[in-house]
């Protein structure tokens, strides 16, 4: 086994609450070991545009409660081409790097794949990402604090829709996945939930919403995440406005700020947890593995697994949401 003497870490992608935790483990535990580490600026762009720095324990103080990556992230339109790729090698391989830690979702993990097939980089992932879609993990690092604080938000939008009996729809983010929806959905009390993943109808969720205003339900939330197959909150929205009168309708759309804010303890110990297990692996010769957390326990799994095998939505939850909808 060749000794890992340097190794670069960058985050990429959406950022997620926990990156910087991440961040901070991987640091620590390279030096723990006695392997340098060098800080990639804005994922793959800064490997391409050689914006590298040489960490060391005190890089990364005070970042553990941080929200965001202070390595900054983006979404690579380079990394995507073939030259994009050959400078970012001629750049890791002059800065004399034997291995790559990234940071991301499915995007990072794509494009980490190919440059580990391209060049026979060593490359080990951390799921970071709010959406909670990767296989091979329990959980991705910014989930949970995703759900917090989507949660917060909508017990507030709850008062003034309890006030004024009206009917909110609350969009949060997920394009393709809709785990914070349903996290959201059961811990928020929605009357209805709707995620990518179902293919709710118009027609059932008026039936749902006809039967709470016959039980006198004084407010109601749905729940629906972005990528929902009816459309956004705002189309939902319209069209169930065009069916029902007896509710005022507002929609509040979450957004980005479901990606901010000080990550929660448990992120905080998985991105810890995860970044550990990410330079061991690599120390260890793993590459094109993503570091993850399965059943409570580290795990390493192959990132086109992570990417393609998406990660199952726990049904019973999105049944009981339903349960306890009435
Ligand atoms: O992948 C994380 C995520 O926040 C998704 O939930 C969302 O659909 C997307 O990123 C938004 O991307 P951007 O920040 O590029 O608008």
């Amino acid at each position: 086994m060749n000794k890992v003497k340097k190794i670069g870490v960058l985050t990429s992608g959406g950022d997620a609450p926990g990156m910087n935790a991440a961040i901070r483990a991987v640091v620590r535990s390279s030096i723990y070991y006695g392997i340098d580490v060098v800080g990639i600026y804005r994922g793959y762009d800064g490997l391409i545009q050689n914006d590298f720095e040489l960490l060391n324990v005190r890089s990364v103080n005070h970042i553990l409660n941080r929200g965001g990556t202070f390595l900054k992230s983006a979404r690579s339109q380079g990394f995507r081409t073939k030259e994009g790729r050959k400078q970012a090698f001629e750049n890791f391989k002059n800065a004399g790097l034997d291995g790559l830690v990234v940071i991301g979702g499915d995007g990072t993990f794509t494009g980490a794949h190919i440059f580990s097939q391209e060049f026979q980089v060593p490359v080990i992932g951390i799921p970071g990402t709010i959406d909670n879609d990767l296989a091979g993990t329990d959980f991705t690092i910014g989930f949970d604090t995703a759900c917090n604080t989507a949660l917060e938000a909508i017990d507030k939008i709850r008062d003034t829709a309890s006030s004024h009996e009206r009917l909110f729809f609350v969009e949060v983010m997920g394009r393709d996945a809709g785990f914070i929806a349903v996290k959201t959905g059961i811990a928020g009390g929605a009357v209805a939930t709707i995620i990518p993943e179902s293919d709710w109808t118009i027609d059932e969720l008026i039936s749902k919403l006809d039967k709470g205003a016959e039980n006198k339900k004084s407010s109601n939330l749905v729940v629906i995440a972005e990528g929902s197959k009816l459309g956004s909150a705002l189309e939902v929205a319209e069209k169930v406005k065009a069916k029902i009168d007896y509710y005022d309708i507002r929609v509040t759309i979450l957004g980005h700020l479901q990606r901010g804010g000080s990550p929660s303890a448990f992120d905080r110990v998985l991105a810890s947890r995860m970044g550990v297990a990410a330079v061991e692996g690599l120390k260890e010769g793993k590459s094109e593995v993503m570091a993850g957390i399965a059943n409570g326990h580290i795990s390493y799994t192959p990132l086109d697994i992570a990417i393609n095998d998406s990660q199952e939505l726990d049904l019973d939850e999105f049944r009981i949401s339903k349960i306890l909808s009435i």
